[in-house]
């Protein structure tokens, strides 16, 4: 079989793909309070998103993660969910979701055959849950959670990104909440895509390595080599299930590593988060209507723009005019 390898002698396994730039929450490190959304016909169909995952997976991809915006504001997303959970080659099948609509659709996701749920959350309090999210419901988002236990995912995970004066007085409930819940979670820095008009960037950077002292002083961390192939370095509590887990793309860079690219919302192929490089999938979806042997050829020629790494910094300036919820996290 074809393998995606890049001119760093990365084998891509992992793609991240945008079923939506939608979404019920207006989070403020991720979107700017008034966004427009695409309009339908530049956004994949159900159809083209099922190809591009099956391509993928004729070439070697053995994960899939669909994310949005929020994935399950799509209508049809179920229907998708289906097509993916039956192609051969894929051994893991994972959503990032904002948690609220899991009540609704946690259940026949599962049947379908999706594996792993990310849920987001960064923070217990209800007011400033809705602060941080603008729009979102922190009582829906822990019945999701619920929901998500119920329906037997195999595993769940909870992202939070901490930002410094909103949420990190919350590092410790948050981890006592994974623990209570007996779910994973990963501490997140935030990274400068799009032009956030609500807070400074500089000003809120927090550290994994400070959010690992405030854990450390009540939790003994034990460093682990698991691996889930994202970028999280995972740590376990010795009296505990729950995983903690760091993404740090300033402080810690995994791009040596990287192993995954992305399908935007409108069908560019994406190589890296910190930049622009991208191939033009829907373009060739349109032409060649079902033509899944030339979606192939696109993927395979786009594998040597992939840059060697991002060059985010932590000053605030951004580097990436895209939002975040265009390209899926
Ligand atoms: P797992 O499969 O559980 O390892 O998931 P994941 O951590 O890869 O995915 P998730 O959607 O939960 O993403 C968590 C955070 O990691 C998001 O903020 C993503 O933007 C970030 N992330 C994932 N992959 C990359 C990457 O290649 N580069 C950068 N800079 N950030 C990434
Ligand atoms: N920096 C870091 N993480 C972000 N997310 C959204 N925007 C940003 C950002 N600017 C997170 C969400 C979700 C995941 C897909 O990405 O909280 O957990
Ligand atoms: Fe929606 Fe996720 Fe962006 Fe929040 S981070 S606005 S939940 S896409």
């Amino acid at each position: 079989m074809t393998q995606l390898v890049d001119n760093f002698q990365r084998v891509v396994r992992y793609v991240r793909i945008s079923v939506t730039d939608r979404c019920d929450f207006r989070c403020v490190y991720c979107m700017s309070e008034d966004m427009t959304f695409l309009p339908r016909e530049q956004v994949l169909t159900l159809e083209e998103l099922a190809l591009v995952a099956r391509a993928f997976t004729e070439l070697g991809v053995e994960k899939i993660r669909l994310t949005g915006g929020e994935p399950l504001v799509r209508r049809g997303i179920e229907d998708l969910v289906d097509d993916i959970g039956r192609l051969e080659g894929l051994r893991d099948f994972a959503m990032t979701t904002n948690g609220a609509g899991l009540g609704k659709h946690a259940r026949r996701l599962r049947q379908g055959g999706l594996q792993r749920l990310n849920i987001s959350i960064d923070s217990l309090d209800e007011a400033r849950f809705r602060k941080l999210t603008r729009t979102g419901k922190l009582h829906k988002v822990i019945e999701g959670i619920h929901a998500a236990k119920e329906a037997g995912f195999e595993r769940i995970k909870l992202n939070a990104v901490i930002l410094k004066g909103r949420n990190d007085d919350e590092i410790l409930p948050l981890v006592d909440f994974a623990r209570h819940e007996g779910v994973d979670i990963s501490f997140i820095e935030e990274m400068p895509l799009g032009d956030v008009s609500d807070h400074s960037r500089d000003e809120t950077y927090c550290s994994s390595d400070d959010v690992q002292s405030v854990i450390e002083s009540r939790y003994q961390l034990l460093p682990t080599t698991e691996t889930t192939l994202g970028p999280s370095r995972y740590f376990r509590m010795p009296d505990s299930e729950t995983r903690v887990g760091f993404i740090s793309p300033h402080s810690h860079n995994f791009c040596s590593t990287c192993n995954r690219v992305r399908v935007t919302v409108e069908g560019r192929l994406l190589l890296c988060l910190g930049n622009e490089h991208s191939v033009d999938l829907r373009e060739v979806l349109r032409r060649y209507p079902g033509d899944i042997e030339a979606l192939k050829s696109r993927i395979i020629g786009a594998m040597g723009l992939k840059p060697e790494k991002h060059h985010f910094t932590t000053d605030g300036d951004v580097q990436v005019v895209r939002f975040m919820n265009m390209t899926g996290g």
